[in-house]
């Protein structure tokens, strides 16, 4: 039984996005729980790298605790949607590691498949491939730059790439290692033990290299678990660009492939900042990635703070050999969109972008940018409604990981979806005697569009208490 793709074409309405939390730490948050689990790709370096090859690096996964024995397997399966652009490029060769047929169920109840509805209900509004949004907008701006810099058409934009991709093309293909904390349940969506919801665009470089593209970019909806405040969604929005080099192109400027690349990313993303940003101070930081090397960060002094924009590097020779281009040279970048559209609309909540609401739609017009949001007309907030704070005390499970902050938002925003603004820790306590923890969070619940009644939230929170015993294992207190 297959819930009908009619359903998705029906939903296009409110939904949001989130940022990499590599990007998106840099918003203040205040923290009482403990830290979020690391960046994908912050933690230290891990030796050696996986090889990029489709068998090795299979992770053992657990069966997934949030749908475990508590819970009843899911009733349907929900089919990923189908539309004739979202066809895969590469061939329908079921051997081929990226091959996942468009009809793939994405909520199973394979032991390992921990999709929520929420989510399920969010794959295929695009929000980035509409010209009147935010996130469009930005889009567009990114990519007109490349034309100006590079002329018309030289980097090719792909945007309807398909959501559901395997392990081997989110992790294995960009060297993530096999014991990468990203690829956990409590970060990732996965359908199977093999097959995830894409948590970054970088899952597509391997796949456009092998299908013959050398300058591109990628710009599609990402997936993480996650937990939830203002700047944060499971579902967001990132953009990849990637650049090959000949060797002819360091020969004739007599310069080492890596120097030249490297200098050459450099130029170009200081050029994209200023085309978005104005005329602002950047400075380039050192960083991480599994899949470049050297990797620099670009970050510019805007409002008064440095505000990161990007991460990007040269890449790897590994991902270059593994596409048949050993004598090749390449760099590749990766943003996310809301993080931008935020900063340069003024827009003070990630779940605006999934608004259907006319208040927020109609003040965004394709055309409307202007570098550094200079002479632009910024987004008017139409009115803040009053937030309902909820506190929920109980004591963790005395066995077991089921319980985690990111399982604990899923439980929250299945039951609440997008009318949660915040799920945060705001006391926790040991009782030696007892052998037992006692968490206390609190629940922010608001609507962008009108005023919650009390009965409402009571109803809402009821579901949420009941979910956290069945689903999470905690004991209320
Ligand atoms: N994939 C990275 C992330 O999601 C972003 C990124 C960083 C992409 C560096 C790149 C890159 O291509 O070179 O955080």
């Amino acid at each position: 039984m297959c819930r009908p793709l009619a359903h998705l074409a029906m939903s296009l309405r409110p939904v949001t996005g989130w940022l990499p939390a590599s990007v998106s730490a840099r918003f203040p948050r205040a923290r009482v729980s403990p830290p979020r689990a690391p960046a994908p790709w912050s933690s230290a370096r891990p030796s050696p790298l996986p090889s990029p090859s489709w068998s090795s690096a299979k992770v053992r996964l657990e069966p997934n605790p949030f749908f475990g024995k508590k819970r009843a397997p899911y009733p349907q399966h929900r089919r990923s949607p189908t539309p004739p652009t979202l066809a895969p490029k590469v061939p329908p060769d079921p051997s081929f590691p990226y091959y996942i047929h468009p009809h793939t169920d994405v909520i199973t109840s394979d032991p390992h498949n921990n999709v929520t509805d929420h989510i399920f209900e969010k794959i295929g509004y695009n929000l980035h491939k509409r010209p009147d949004h935010p996130l469009g907008i930005i889009k567009s701006v990114i990519e007109s730059y490349f034309d100006e810099k590079y002329g018309q058409d030289t980097f090719t934009s792909y945007d309807s790439l398909y959501p559901v991709v395997s392990t081997y093309a989110n992790f294995d293909s960009v060297l993530v290692p096999p014991d990468h904390v990203s690829r956990s349940q409590n970060d990732t969506y996965y359908v199977d033990e093999d097959t995830v919801l894409r948590c970054h665009t970088s899952a597509h470089q391997l796949e456009m290299l092998k299908d013959g593209a050398r300058k591109f970019l990628v710009t599609c909806d990402v997936y993480r678990r996650d937990s939830i405040d203002a700047t944060h969604f499971p579902v967001f929005h990132q953009m990849e660009g990637f650049r090959v080099f000949e060797p002819t192109e360091w020969e004739e400027a007599g310069k080492d492939s890596v120097d030249l690349a490297a200098e050459e990313l450099k130029d170009c993303l200081e050029g994209l900042a200023k085309h978005l940003f104005g005329d602002v101070e950047m400075r380039w930081v050192d960083a991480y990635f599994p899949f470049t090397e050297p990797s620099f960060e670009l970050e510019i002094f805007f409002k008064g703070e440095w505000l990161e924009v990007l991460g990007c590097g040269v890449t790897e020779m590994k991902i270059l050999e593994e596409a048949g281009l050993a004598d090749k040279r390449a760099w590749a970048f990766g943003l996310g969109l809301e993080r931008l559209a935020m900063v340069l609309f003024d827009i003070p909540d990630i779940r605006l972008f999934w608004s259907d609401d006319k208040r927020f739609s109609k003040q965004f017009k394709e055309g409307m940018f202007k570098a550094g949001g200079v002479d632009m007309q910024k987004f008017k907030p139409y009115s803040k409604f009053p937030p309902c704070l909820k506190d929920v005390s109980f004591w963790l499970p005395k066995e077991g990981d089921g319980f985690t902050e990111n399982n604990l938002c899923e439980v929250v925003r299945d039951v609440a979806g997008s009318l949660v603004e915040e799920v945060k820790l705001i006391d926790e306590f040991e009782n030696k005697k007892k052998g037992l923890t006692s968490n206390c969070y609190r629940i922010v619940y608001r609507s962008m569009e009108r005023s919650l009644t009390d009965d409402e939230i009571n109803s809402l929170q009821e579901r949420v208490r009941d979910d956290m015993v069945s689903k999470l294992g905690v004991e209320l207190r």
